[in-house]
């Protein structure tokens, strides 16, 4: 049985005076306290001390009441650290109404607390375990009731979904079926509170002390009192999972859940907020004026519609890991068994250690409930996990996977669909599984074609981790550990126009004259570690040209700036308007699956295939060929090139906006989706401002924004995220770095000043 809003009393603050003096002999002043179907009074009387009086629905029978007092008082007597009401006198009645009057309880309504610190999240999942623990148990007949707002009875609130606006229907529509799918009879049962809402609930001292408001107590899954807690403790949150994860977190520890209950919870918080909407569309229509009823509207809607940004399962992750019934282990257990196990030439991104457990679309996720827009991973170029891709592997996982040496119609298909995105004569193609691989194939394939050793290579340049690739990559053997320049090797300096503006293909022709015999100059058509610079027109064709003139090949590696990124092309030596005689692919040629690939002319492959055979076990096997076509399909259906080249221009000219205000941004460039900010201390020095660069990277992280420095100076912010990235994310991108950027400037100034004042 549900009550009705419209037998909601109706009485006057100085009734509701009237009533205090004459029913309860409490002399005082009243006034109107939010409820939805009862009436409630603020009571100050004046001999001192505070009462509610609770006038209720006309609808209501006397056992609830009884129900409720029972309650309160087990509750008064076996949660001693929380504060409940005194009931005053018993239940009493004014003409269809019965009355009670409570004690005060003193404590700021959580609502009105602002932010929701971690500690006051953990107090809330503490307080209602302590409740439900307590109420273990407890029995009353008139807890055995229909109630709409039980989320047991969810789908009640179906008979609404009309009201909605189609989208937000079929969003209301899925959480709901969704809930309907909980097995309710894996889930204990028992009387709880039953509303704990952040309206319910008192703060005092930065904790939570009581949860009032005992009309919605009833007999149900149990679970669904932390569910309650949960969905109101992830409204307004930038990272909902992560504050409710909080609240499970110190529930558990205070009453332990099963693990259906910590499986089915999100499922159960959601369905509560889609109750929450559903009646509030009814009761706009009904009771347009109670203001109580639509409070939580806004940012329900907002949480609802974000929930498309969460990986499926993540939630339930989270929350299982909260209460350790996961496998996994901690982020500290983690790294000292990485410590101990795994080569330590390898360094781990960001101080604190990210430990990510999901990922979907332009988003990576971590066991904390922390979501984390991802500005960097260009290997997931059509998305995190996109199912697509997924599909495509699990489906040839289970059917076939071979090596290439049997017929197969994917294959052929993959390598038709692969050599028609580049221009003739490139024809052929080698299919490896990594950058590595393609580049290592690439150096063997123009040694052989042309029976010369030597390398022309950019400064700065990383085309691989092989022997060989380490020799032609200065990123290396000029870094750390290197071993310096070795003698067949010829680098070039960067045509950085930002820092050389100078420099330019006429140093690749002084290489040429140098060497003696080209072989092939490596060259990334953007380059990528050497700080996201984007070659000035007209580089590559000269270049080329005064290769070629010595019998050399061009190598345009394209393991980071292919397929699609550039955004006005497919690939990016296409915006130098040539030609090159191999193209070596990588990271996002599998979105995450390791592939690679070469692609080369007919002749050049004819002058490899010396009877030598080349066989790569798993290089073209039929699951990266079902990956790799299903990347191509899903950048074509999707639009992505046409994103990035949308995306990315609106991103330059906002960031270009921004360098034009913060003197600290000294360059802006890039290419479609491939973009890098220069970070400098001094604009007319150009004095690299690497570690204001880092602190950036750090501090975004810990603002959930992923993002990572390069070039040879380590200033650089290096955007390359999955093509799926979005006009919006560009705009939280935006708000990061400004804020940064202004942020660095303003010290800049200060500390200016204070050297000014203080000269020497
Ligand atoms: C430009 C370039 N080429 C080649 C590689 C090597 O690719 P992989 O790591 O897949 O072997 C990389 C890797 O970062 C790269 O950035």
């Amino acid at each position: 049985m549900s009550l009705a809003v419209s037998d909601a009393p109706r009485f006057t603050a100085p009734g509701a005076a009237r009533i205090a003096e004459e029913v309860f002999g409490v002399r005082g002043t009243a006034e109107p306290l939010p409820s939805e179907r009862d009436q409630n009074f603020l009571v100050r009387a004046e001999a001192g001390g505070r009462f509610v009086l609770k006038i209720a629905n006309s609808g209501e029978r006397k056992e609830t009441l009884d129900f409720q007092n029972a309650l309160i008082e087990r509750l008064a007597e076996r949660c001693p650290e929380l504060r409940f009401p005194r009931v005053v006198q018993g239940i009493k009645k004014e003409g269809p109404f019965f009355l009670r009057m409570l004690t005060w309880v003193e404590g700021a309504c959580m609502a009105a607390v602002s932010p929701h610190s971690d500690e006051l999240l953990a107090s809330l999942g503490r307080a209602l375990g302590q409740i439900d623990r307590a109420l273990e148990g407890f029995a009353h007949e008139a807890a055995h009731r229909t109630l709409h707002w039980d989320v047991r009875h969810a789908c009640l609130s179906r008979q609404h979904l009309a009201l909605l606006p189609d989208h937000r229907r079929r969003i209301v529509e899925a959480r709901l079926d969704e809930c309907a799918r909980v097995d309710w009879r894996t889930l204990r049962h028992g009387i709880v509170h039953g509303d704990a809402n952040d309206y319910n609930v008192l703060v005092d001292g930065g904790r939570v002390v009581s949860i009032l408001d005992f009309g919605d107590a009833v007999h149900t899954a149990t679970v669904c009192d932390l569910a309650i807690a949960v969905a109101y403790a992830m409204l307004g949150k930038r990272d909902p999972i992560a504050a409710a994860r909080r609240v499970v977190e110190a529930y558990h520890a205070q009453y332990p859940l099963t693990e259906p209950e910590a499986d089915s919870l999100f499922a159960l918080a959601i369905a509560r907020l889609c109750l929450s909407v559903c009646y509030s569309a009814y009761h706009a229509q009904t009771a347009p004026r109670n203001v109580y009823l639509g409070v939580t509207d806004a940012p329900a809607w907002s949480l609802l519609e974000r929930l498309g940004e969460f990986p499926e399962d993540w939630p339930r992750d989270v929350f299982r890991r909260a209460c350790g019934f996961a496998h996994g282990r901690t982020a500290a257990a983690l790294l000292e068994a990485r410590k101990e196990h795994l080569g330590p030439s390898l360094s781990l991104s960001y101080r604190k250690p990210l430990h990510i457990t999901h990922g979907w679309r332009q988003r990576l996720f971590d066991a904390a409930g922390r979501g984390y827009l991802d500005c960097v991973n260009n290997v997931s170029h059509v998305g995190h996990c996109h199912p697509r891709v997924a599909e495509a592997a699990a489906r040839q996982m289970r059917r076939l996977n071979t090596n290439t040496r049997y017929l197969h119609e994917d294959l052929v298909e993959y390598i038709e669909r692969l050599t028609a995105t580049l221009p003739p004569p490139l024809r052929v193609a080698y299919l490896v599984c990594s950058g590595s691989e393609a580049n290592e194939l690439a150096l063997r394939l123009a040694r052989a074609h042309t029976g010369r050793n030597d390398v022309i290579v950019i400064d700065t340049a990383y085309h691989g981790n092989t022997n060989a690739l380490i020799d032609i990559s200065p990123y290396k053997f000029n870094g750390p550990g290197g071993r310096g320049k070795p003698a067949h090797v010829h680098v070039v300096p960067m045509p950085d126009a930002y820092r050389r503006p100078a420099c330019g293909p006429a140093e690749v022709r002084d290489a040429v004259g140098r060497a003696s015999g080209v072989a092939a100059f490596f060259c990334e058509s953007a380059l990528s570690c050497a700080g996201q610079i984007i070659l000035p027109p007209g580089y590559l064709r000269e270049a080329l040209a005064a290769v070629r003139e010595a019998g050399g090949l061009c190598v345009a590696d394209e393991v980071q700036t292919g397929f699609g990124r550039a955004g006005s092309h497919f690939w990016m030596f296409q915006t130098q308007g040539v030609v090159p005689d191999i193209v070596t692919m990588g990271k996002p040629i599998g979105n995450g699956h390791p592939m690679g690939a070469v692609i080369t002319t007919p002749e050049i492959a004819a002058s490899f295939a010396n009877g030598m055979e080349y066989f790569n076990t798993f290089g073209g096997n039929p699951v990266s060929c079902a990956v790799g076509l299903a990347v191509l399909d899903v950048i074509r259906d999707e639009g992505l090139q046409e994103n990035a080249r949308e995306t990315g221009a609106y991103l330059l000219a906002e960031l270009k906006d921004l360098a034009g205000r913060h003197p600290m941004i000294g360059d802006v460039r890039g290419q479609g989706l491939f973009i890098g900010i220069e970070f400098v201390r001094d604009r007319e020095t150009r004095e690299p401002a690497a570690e204001e660069a880092a602190a950036i990277v750090e501090a975004a992280r810990e603002h959930g924004i992923l993002l990572s420095t390069d070039g040879p100076f380590h200033n650089v912010i290096k955007i390359k995220p999955p093509l799926v990235f979005s006009r919006a994310d560009a705009g939280l991108l935006l708000g990061e770095i400004s804020a940064h950027a202004a942020d660095g400037t303003a010290r800049r100034d200060r500390d200016r000043a204070r050297d000014s004042r203080y000269p020497g």
